[in-house]
């Protein structure tokens, strides 16, 4: 078996990795250059990007507008060529004006999960910006393809499959987990491939399938091609790099974590999310935690009696507060030390091609 080549908007990667966007303030430019001069795809997250950026608090969507564009030109100016997206929470507030906004930049897609994105097409079809979603299992394509070909004649430039063992939001409810009712990573790309072979053949196109979630190393990169993807989208492990433009605090609450220090916490996204094991993961199990102020970001917020407020909890974590809500993935307790983006690149090729050869010459 090979190693498939992925393009995305007429644009080819050296190899088919998709750094994955990490809100808040956790995969920017830094990371980003980064995977690009590794020859894979970066993500930005446009997740309350202007949160610290002066006016945010009076006008957090026109801020986090300027501060997206400020990122986006300044990746450019270095790597003009590279395929570079956005990812764009379905969850949060004024979608809409993001997509529409993001459409006008030089980027080449737009990634929308925690939630199903079924709007997206009308905000981005016909300019350059091509779209793509995350869903966590086969019936979610099936509505989104349907949806997507029914109103709006369009297509996704790929899918990321997200399995059980993803960082931030998860796709599967609480109960789910607690019952083990979750789909394994592999059997989310296998149902999802032939989901979407009936709408390649409409469109006479390919639309990549690419799978997220635990995605540590060439082994596992492997296994999920040989599943049938046509490449991984890997977060977690770039958590632990010099280029992540996490605070240090950050990474090294990442790195230092055990596999009993990763939790899963509920979220006011309505969604459970996976973090480390801290103070604020300690004492949401009895306590909420007041909110100081509302910028009004997700669509789903109760407001009252939520447990706590994730912006303001992501965003003390990205300020290097070690007590704030640090988002991680479930294999973080593989990571010890810091690396490079280049180094933890190469060594998943190459040891994703060794695992490859064994199945079926290279
Ligand atoms: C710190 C962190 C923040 C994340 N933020 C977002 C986000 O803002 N939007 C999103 O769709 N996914 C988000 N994710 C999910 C990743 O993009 C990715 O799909 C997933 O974490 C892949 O699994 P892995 O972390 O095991 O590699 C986040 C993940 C992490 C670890």
């Amino acid at each position: 078996m090979q190693i498939p080549l992925l393009t995305i908007n007429n644009k080819s990667v050296k190899y088919p990795i998709i750094q994955g966007g990490m809100g808040i303030r956790i995969s920017l430019k830094k990371l980003a250059r980064a995977a690009m001069n590794s020859g894979i795809v970066a993500t930005i997250s446009s997740a309350q990007i202007g949160l610290f950026k002066p006016g945010f608090q009076k006008d957090p969507v026109g801020v986090n507008q300027e501060a997206l564009k400020d990122e986006i030109n300044a990746i450019r100016k270095t790597n003009p060529d590279g395929i570079l997206g956005v990812n764009v929470m379905h969850a949060i507030n004024h979608y809409e004006t993001y997509c529409r906004f993001l459409s006008q930049q030089d980027i080449d897609f737009i990634i929308s999960g925690a939630g199903l994105p079924t709007d997206l097409p009308a905000y981005i079809k016909g300019t350059p910006v091509q779209g793509a979603f995350i869903i966590s299992s086969a019936r979610a394509a099936k509505i989104m393809l349907r949806k997507w070909d029914r109103d709006y004649q369009y297509m996704p430039a790929f899918i990321v499959c997200e399995g059980p063992l993803a960082g931030g939001h998860l796709g599967f409810s609480k109960a789910q987990f607690e019952a083990g009712d979750v789909e394994s990573l592999e059997s989310i790309v296998t149902t999802t491939k032939k989901v979407v072979a009936p709408f390649e053949k409409k469109y006479d196109i390919k639309i990549p399938i690419i799978a997220a979630g635990g995605i540590h190393d060439g082994k596992d990169m492997a296994h999920s091609i040989e599943a049938g993807s046509d490449g991984v989208q890997i977060a977690t492990r770039f958590i632990g790099t010099k280029e992540c433009d996490a605070s240090d605090e950050y990474k090294m609450m990442v790195l230092n974590a055990t596999k009993e220090d990763i939790v899963r916490v509920s979220s006011p996204a309505g969604l459970p999310g996976r973090a480390v094991r801290n103070y604020l993961t300690e004492k949401l199990k009895t306590n909420n935690i007041t909110v100081t102020h509302c910028v009004d970001c997700l669509k789903s917020c109760a407001k009252k009696d939520i447990p706590y407020c994730i912006t303001e909890q992501l965003g003390n974590a990205a300020n290097g507060d070690q007590n704030g809500l640090i988002f991680t993935g479930a294999k973080a307790y593989l990571m010890n030390t810091i690396e490079t983006v280049d180094d933890i690149v190469s060594s998943i090729i190459r040891s994703c091609q060794l695992e490859l050869q064994k199945v079926g010459g290279m």
